[in-house]
């Protein structure tokens, strides 16, 4: 696997800031893109989540951690969103493919957020975002990597991010998602 750019690095102080950042993402996606989120217990990829579903058009207040379920389906409004955990698979890819997960990790006509999708990599679509979070003290690093994403929309990602005002340049970030 060829190691990758970051997109962008996000440096977020507050659970508020960090949902802001899920709200960015989630207006640019479109149908057939799976949100892969990396990062230790507590780390903020649910409340990440929150934003995404809000861009998507649902409650965020819908949103709660898939732990326990493995999968919550959103569907309606503008776009469905399936939002997956995949903490709790000892034998992830052979669940995968046992409770037939593959459709919601190379979604079609929808958009997948997944936790902890780096726990059945293979199974997970080639075209993705990758996002890792860092936990320093309160603040997330926060960095997105894009894959098999058109240039255009990652500009367009670059600068919304941009807007936001948090955005770390130069030396901050770095390395890959494993
Ligand atoms: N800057 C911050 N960004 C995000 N969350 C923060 C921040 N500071 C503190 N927090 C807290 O960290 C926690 C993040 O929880 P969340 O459920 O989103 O984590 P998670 O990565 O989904 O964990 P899990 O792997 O257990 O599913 C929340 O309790 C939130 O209030
Ligand atoms: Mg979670």
């Amino acid at each position: 696997m060829a190691v990758q750019d970051a997109i962008a690095t996000i440096v977020t102080e507050t659970p508020a800031e960090t949902e802001a950042v899920g709200r960015v993402l989630g207006r640019a996606l479109v149908p057939g893109d799976l949100v892969n989120l990396q990062g230790d217990l507590g780390a903020g990829k649910t409340l990440f989540v929150k934003g995404l579903a809000a861009s998507l058009g649902y409650d965020p207040h819908d949103v709660q951690s898939p732990t326990f379920t493995l999968v919550h389906e959103h569907r309606g409004e503008r776009l469905t969103l399936y939002h997956l955990d995949l903490y709790r698979l000892d034998d992830a890819l052979a669940e995968i493919e046992a409770l037939g997960f593959e459709e919601y990790l190379e979604p079609e006509d929808a958009v997948t957020a997944v936790e902890w999708g780096e726990r059945g990599e293979p199974a997970l679509s080639r075209r993705r975002f990758d996002v890792v979070f860092e936990v320093l003290g309160s603040r997330r690093r926060i960095t997105v990597y894009a894959r098999e994403i058109e240039q255009q929309r990652i500009e367009e990602l670059q600068q919304a991010f941009s807007k936001l005002g948090l955005e770390r340049t130069g030396g901050a970030g770095g390395g890959r998602p494993t």
